[in-house]
């Protein structure tokens, strides 16, 4: 995949799967913005960008304005930022449906309302969603209804992108090889799980030229789970 020339923002980009995308799209030759909510080692080959919280709409809105000056716009934008939390109904609380909510869909939502004044004709946006979302499992409900959030969005905004020729996926992964899943699932077979590689591998095709006519799609990717 060759993405040079392409300016790439990549959100949760100091996270697990947010670091290998970043890495493998500027080993792919693009330029790639790196925000996270924290200050951090930039991604090998990023440009870190000041801690930025997602969450809040107006410094998201300056932000990929400035973003968009500085390099003339943007190519594509990856919102892989989010977050996890498992709790029951009835034992949970009602503030984790708003918290995911805000981590997990009111993210995405900013950023590509940040993203589409500066955003190129032909560009590309990319979710991430949730296997997990289609059918919530014990304990799932709150998080499956903010990555179901996710879907929604991202149908919804690729219609809209259509006569802009942006298209807007989302990937669907099931359970990540990260160290916080195999700390968490020490019986578990992790050579089973989708690697972050793998997920890059899919989001570099949803960046590079060949997915042109591939728009409003949820596609798992799931490995063996
Ligand atoms: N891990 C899995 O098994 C799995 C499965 C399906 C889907 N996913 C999804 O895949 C994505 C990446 O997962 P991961 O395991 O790589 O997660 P991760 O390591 O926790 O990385 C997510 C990053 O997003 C950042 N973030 C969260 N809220 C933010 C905000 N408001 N503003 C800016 N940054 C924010 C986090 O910062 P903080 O650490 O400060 O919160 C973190 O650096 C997430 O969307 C996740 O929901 C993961």
């Amino acid at each position: 995949m060759n993405l040079t020339g392409k300016t790439v923002v990549v959100t949760g980009a100091l996270g697990v799967l947010g670091r290998q995308v970043a890495e493998a799209a500027a080993a792919a030759g693009a330029t790639v913005v790196a925000v996270d909510r924290v200050d951090g080692a930039p991604p090998r080959g990023a440009q870190s960008w000041p801690a930025l919280d997602l969450g809040d709409a107006g410094a998201v809105q300056r932000a990929f304005a400035a973003i968009a000056g500085q390099h003339g716009g943007i190519d594509g934008l990856v919102n892989i930022a989010g977050g996890f939390r498992w709790e029951t109904v009835a034992e949970g609380s009602i503030d984790t449906w708003d918290q995911l909510y805000q981590i997990n869909l009111r993210t995405a939502v900013n950023a590509c309302r940040g993203a589409l004044p500066g955003l190129r004709e032909g560009g590309r946006i990319v979710n991430i969603g949730a296997a997990g979302a289609a059918k919530a499992g014990l304990g799932m409900g709150a998080y499956a209804a903010s990555k179901a959030g996710v879907a929604r969005f991202t149908e919804a905004l690729a219609e809209e992108l259509k006569d802009r020729a942006i298209t807007v996926n989302a990937l669907l992964p099931s359970i990540i090889d990260t160290p916080a899943n195999r700390a968490d699932m020490p019986q578990a077979d992790p050579s089973r799980w989708v690697r972050p590689q793998e997920l890059a591998d899919v989001i570099l095709f949803l960046l590079g030229p060949g997915s042109s006519a591939v728009t409003g799609a949820l596609i798992p990717v799931t490995g063996r789970v």
